[in-house]
């Protein structure tokens, strides 16, 4: 069994909860971790048994013993983390939101491409048993025609202007941290709008803190998205279909749940309570596909990431979202 050596760029609270995934995989090595601070490293590399702890993230994509890296940093550093990682030859998973705008990621794509190696977007639910049972359910048929989708995420976060929630330098607003989500499963379920309407308001740093989007199909269908960190309504999307709904959500107890409602059948619920949330599946898939020697991954391929960047930005131009040095 080929085993791979992994590096964590940037040990934050995601790296920790992708950590406790990867421990999970015989073909994983807990490799390396690069933080900013040599101290964080440290104690971040004992917490979880990584063997390598560098004081900066220039450290870690020079290890030439490294095959994957995972970057989790803040939102508007990982076009040039990727890029970094890219040119020192590591295959690189990346977390969501991608980067910044679409021209970030043609460029992710476009190193990813001349280099030959492996780039992903960390897409979580695309990995997860609520994802899967859902696509089983439409495609059975017994739901019919999607006709309408609602999608939601909220929480509330103290408000804190220099957190990378609330600071414009870092990407921060509500669409690309938790808005994201239900645009992918607006995406996945019925795929890019032709027209789109938004509200939004802002936090007194300027990011975004809430927003209202609505997307209209080319097929008669429509759906209705909003995030927010000024409300606390969980995450998840309901499905309207012609023969009956069905909501597709990861609860505040963070089960994943299916539930049901055909016209005229009892209400049928499914839930789905994963090992470390299900964060090894995506961590599984970059090893399957560097196996296969696949530079994308089939699940989550690079023209889905670009989809949504792209729907993304068109959702900000209408929003008057805009990021430092745009
Ligand atoms: N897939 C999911 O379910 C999921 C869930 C949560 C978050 N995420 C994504 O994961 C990424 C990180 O989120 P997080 O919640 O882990 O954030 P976090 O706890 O704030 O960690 C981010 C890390 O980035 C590093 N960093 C580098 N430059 C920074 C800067 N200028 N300011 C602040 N931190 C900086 C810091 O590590 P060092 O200073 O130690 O290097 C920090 O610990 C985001 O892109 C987020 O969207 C994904």
């Amino acid at each position: 069994m080929k085993k791979y050596n992994w590096g964590i760029l940037a040990p934050g609270k995601m790296s920790a909860k992708f950590a406790r995934g990867l421990k999970l995989l015989d073909k994983a090595v807990l490799y390396s971790v690069g933080s900013r601070d040599s101290g964080r490293a440290e104690k971040f590399a004992s917490e979880y048994g990584f063997l390598q702890a560098y004081g900066s993230y220039e450290e870690l994509a020079a290890d030439d013993k490294t095959d994957i890296v995972y970057i989790a940093s803040p939102h508007s550093l990982h076009h040039q983390h990727t890029l970094m990682c890219l040119r020192n030859g590591k295959n690189v998973i990346c977390e969501k939101a991608f980067a910044l705008n679409t021209r970030q990621v043609q460029e992710m794509i476009a190193e990813a491409r001349k280099q030959n190696l492996f780039l992903m977007e960390a897409l979580w639910p695309h990995f997860q048993p609520f994802y899967r049972k859902a696509h089983e359910i439409l495609k059975s048929g017994m739901l019919g025609e999607i006709l309408h989708l609602h999608g939601w995420f909220s929480f509330q976060p103290p408000f804190d202007p220099t957190d990378r929630k609330f600071n414009l330098q870092l990407g921060g607003g509500s669409l690309l941290d938790i808005g994201i989500y239900p645009v992918i499963d607006a995406l996945t379920f019925i795929g890019v709008p032709y027209e789109i309407h938004t509200f939004a308001l802002f936090s007194p740093s300027g990011s975004e803190e809430s927003i209202t989007v609505s997307f209209r199909y080319n097929s008669g269908k429509m759906a209705d998205l909003y995030s927010s960190f000024k409300t606390n309504e969980g995450i998840g999307c309901k499905l309207l279909c012609e023969k009956g709904n069905m909501i597709v959500s990861r609860g505040r107890d963070m089960n994943q749940r299916v539930i049901l409602e055909v016209h005229g059948r009892p209400v049928e619920e499914f839930v789905f309570s994963p090992e470390a949330m299900g964060y090894h599946w995506e961590a599984e898939e970059v090893m399957r596909c560097l196996d296969n020697n696949l530079t994308e991954s089939p699940v989550v391929p690079l023209s889905f990431s670009l989809d949504l960047i792209r729907t993304l930005d068109r959702i900000r131009e209408k929003a008057g979202i805009v990021f430092p040095g745009e």
